[in-house]
């Protein structure tokens, strides 16, 4: 039976990809802060198949509760970082900032740095095991978005610390290997329910493109094709001009 720690299962992509690893005979060991709806999921599912954590990453007690849970589900092949809180912020309100580079940054660390480690101490990952680390970042760490500032700069900040990890597990014979999922607009909690937002997409159809980033084990994936061409086309443009863009209102 393969097995998955997702933090971040409680709603949103987390959940969705929770789900249907479930659905296809996956032990999933889920976490977030709100314990009932991970009681709900385990209630559906059975506590065979599921197991739970009440989880908040910004706490430094988090680490010992992500060790329950490893010692719960046992070891992962597949560690899916998806917590992420993310604000329009004209206002530059700091409790805002400083919670999304905790979650976002602090926590991302903090979670997936520790596994690395568990990784490193357990015979289990070697010699034929590699661990799959993905983390959810987004289009928005390929582009700068003056209305989110701290989300768009710790979401770039996820990327270019898997690129590290990358090289650093590389250096170090560490079993790991990694995927950075990087999604436009997708239909759940975290977007503001009464804007509009260019190419949204559902939450199902993500979760469907997730899982083909996850069992190719892409080391990045963009999507859907359309995020993939802007991305393209987007990283020839220099900082000076994205500088001078005014107009972007998500
Ligand atoms: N939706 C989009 O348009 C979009 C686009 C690109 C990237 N993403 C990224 O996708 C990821 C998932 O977001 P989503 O869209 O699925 O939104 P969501 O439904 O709001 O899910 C966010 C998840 O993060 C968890 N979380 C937040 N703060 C946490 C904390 N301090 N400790 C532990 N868990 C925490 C939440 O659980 P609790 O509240 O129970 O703690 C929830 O399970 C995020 O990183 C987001 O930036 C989303």
């Amino acid at each position: 039976m393969k097995k998955a720690i997702i933090i971040g299962a409680t709603s949103g992509l987390g959940r969705e990809v929770a789900t249907r690893l479930v659905e296809k005979g996956w032990k999933v060991g889920i976490t977030g802060r709100r314990t009932e709806a991970l009681e709900t999921f385990r209630n559906e599912y059975g506590a065979d198949k599921v197991c739970i954590s009440t989880v908040d990453v910004t706490r430094d007690d988090s680490v010992a509760a992500l060790d329950a849970l490893l010692e719960q589900t046992g070891e992962p092949d597949l560690f899916f970082y998806a917590s992420g809180v993310g604000y329009q912020n004209h206002e530059l309100d700091l409790d805002k900032e400083l919670r999304t580079v905790q979650t976002n940054c602090v926590g991302m660390v903090r979670m997936v740095d520790h596994f690395i480690n568990y990784v490193r101490s357990h015979n289990y990952y070697f010699p034929k095991h590699k661990a799959h680390v993905a983390v959810i970042s987004s289009v928005a760490g390929v582009v700068v978005l003056g209305t989110a500032p701290a989300y768009s700069a710790t979401k770039r900040m996820q990327s270019h610390y898997l690129s590290t990890l990358t090289q650093l597990s590389r250096m170090e014979h560490i079993p790991v290997c990694f995927t950075d999922i990087r999604p436009g607009f997708i239909a759940t909690d975290i977007l503001d329910s009464d804007k509009h937002y260019p190419m949204l997409m559902t939450k199902e159809k993500a979760a469907d493109h997730i899982m083909k980033a996850l069992s190719r084990k892409k080391r990045v994936y963009t999507f859907d094709w359309r995020y993939r061409v802007g991305c393209f086309f987007w990283s020839f443009i220099p900082r000076c001009i994205w500088e001078r863009i005014t107009w972007i209102k998500n």
